[in-house]
C-alpha cells in the first residue's frame, strides 16, 4: 500500500490513467470557479449571541457551510496542528504505514484514496491519516509517535476543536428550537480525525482530491492551509472556498440534515488539486456512537411537519452511506420516510 500513496511518487510523472477522471466529473480550469467571500463568515467573538444563532442557521440553510472566525482554538495550537501533520505526509510511505500500524483494531489508519482503493472506479489525487479521537486515553496510544510531537500537540488541539464543535453544535440547536442537550446523549461522542494530503499534480483540470460528496458526520470542522482547494456546490454550480487565516471551516452533514428534518442542508462538496502546492487540510468530524438512532429530533416533528426520514441506527446509516458513496441523491432516496 505504501507504494500507491500519491506523495511517494516522484513529482514529474503524468497523471495516470486510472487518476483521470471522466470528462462530465473533472474539475475543469479552477478559473472557471470563482474563489469569493461567498461562505458566511461568522464571529463567535461578539457578546451577542442571538446574532450568532442566527448567522449559523441562515448559513446552514442557504450554504451548509460557514467559517469561524474568533472561535477560541489558540493560533499557536492550530500553528502546530497543521505543522505535524504536514511533517507526518512528509515522512516515508513505509514509516507512515508503521505508525497508523498500532491498533490491531485499526484506530489508526493510513491510506490513499477513498479508503477502499481496490474498488474505486478513478483514484483520487489524496491520502489519509485517520484516527479516532475519543476517549483520547483510550486512543493516544495508538496514534503515530512520530513526528515526535504528533501526540503532543494533536491531543490538546482535538480537545480544543471538540470543545468548539460544542458550542457550534449548541448554538445550532438553539436556531432549530431543539434543546440545547440534544447532541450530548452519543450523537457526537465518536470524533474522528481525517489528516487529508494533496500533492501538487501535473495536471489538476483532470483529478479530483475528494470527489463530490455530503459529509457522514453531524458536522465537521476543518483546518485548511492558505491553499486553496475546496468547492462547494450551490444552486447547481461551484463556488470556492476561500482560505482565511486562523478561520475554521464548518459544514453539516447528512445525519444532522435527518436530525433537524431537512430544516439544514448537508451540503455538497469537493476538493481539486492544483499543479504547484501540495495542500494539506484536516477534517474533525463530529460522529455519533455506532449505536446511537439518527432520527428527525421529536419536536420538530407533528401532524403538520411529517418525518421526512427514516430512523436508524448510525451503523447502519455507514453501510447505506458508504453504498451510496455519498451521492445526495442516492442518500435522499436511501433515507427519505416517502413510500413513493
Ligand atoms: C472531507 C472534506 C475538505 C478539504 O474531509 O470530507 O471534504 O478541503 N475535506 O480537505
Ligand atoms: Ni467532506
Amino acid at each position: 500500500m505504501e507504494d500507491l500513496l500519491v506523495s511517494s511518487w516522484c513529482n514529474d510523472r503524468a497523471v495516470p490513467e486510472t487518476y483521470i477522471f471522466p470528462p462530465e466529473q473533472r474539475p475543469g480550469k479552477l478559473i472557471d470557479v470563482p474563489v469569493g467571500n461567498n461562505i458566511p463568515v461568522v464571529d463567535l467573538g461578539v457578546h451577542d449571541q442571538t446574532q450568532i444563532i442566527q448567522q449559523i442557521f441562515e448559513a446552514s440553510q442557504d450554504f451548509g457551510f460557514f467559517q469561524v472566525i474568533n472561535h477560541g482554538v489558540p493560533n499557536h495550537l492550530m500553528d502546530d496542528a497543521m505543522s505535524v501533520f504536514k511533517e507526518f505526509h512528509a515522512m516515508s510511505g513505509k514509516d507512515k504505514t508503521i505508525e497508523c500500524s498500532k491498533d490491531p483494531n485499526k484506530s489508526c489508519s493510513v491510506y490513499t484514496g477513498s479508503q477502499n482503493y481496490a474498488k474505486e472506479k478513478f483514484h483520487l489525487w489524496r491520502d489519509g491519516l485517520l484516527h479516532l479521537c475519543n476517549p483520547q486515553e483510550k486512543y493516544i496510544q495508538f496514534w503515530p509517535e512520530k513526528p515526535t510531537r504528533y501526540r503532543e500537540v494533536v491531543g490538546p488541539y482535538t480537545t480544543e476543536v471538540r470543545k468548539l464543535g460544542f458550542r457550534i453544535l449548541e448554538f445550532i440547536s438553539r436556531g432549530l428550537g431543539i434543546s440545547p442537550g440534544h447532541f450530548s446523549s452519543g450523537l457526537a461522542e465518536n470524533p474522528i480525525l481525517l489528516v487529508n494530503h494533496y500533492p501538487p499534480c501535473p495536471d489538476p483540470s483532470l483529478t479530483l482530491g475528494q470527489g463530490k460528496h455530503t459529509d457522514p458526520s453531524i458536522i465537521n470542522i476543518l483546518l485548511q492551509s492558505e491553499v486553496y482547494g475546496l468547492q462547494v456546490f450551490k444552486d447547481k454550480e461551484w463556488i470556492g472556498v476561500k482560505p482565511i487565516p486562523y478561520a475554521f471551516v464548518v459544514n453539516i452533514g447528512y445525519p444532522l440534515q435527518i436530525i433537524c428534518n431537512g430544516k439544514l442542508k448537508g451540503a455538497e462538496h469537493r476538493v481539486v488539486t492544483n499543479s504547484n502546492l501540495a495542500r494539506t487540510t484536516a477534517s474533525f468530524f463530529i460522529n455519533p456512537l455506532d449505536e446511537i438512532i439518527i432520527e428527525p429530533a421529536k419536536t420538530l416533528v407533528d401532524a403538520s411537519n411529517p418525518a421526512l426520514y427514516r430512523s436508524l441506527l448510525y451503523k447502519d446509516f455507514l453501510i447505506k452511506y458508504v453504498a451510496a458513496s455519498g451521492n445526495t441523491r442516492a442518500l435522499e432516496e436511501a433515507f427519505s420516510n416517502s413510500t413513493e
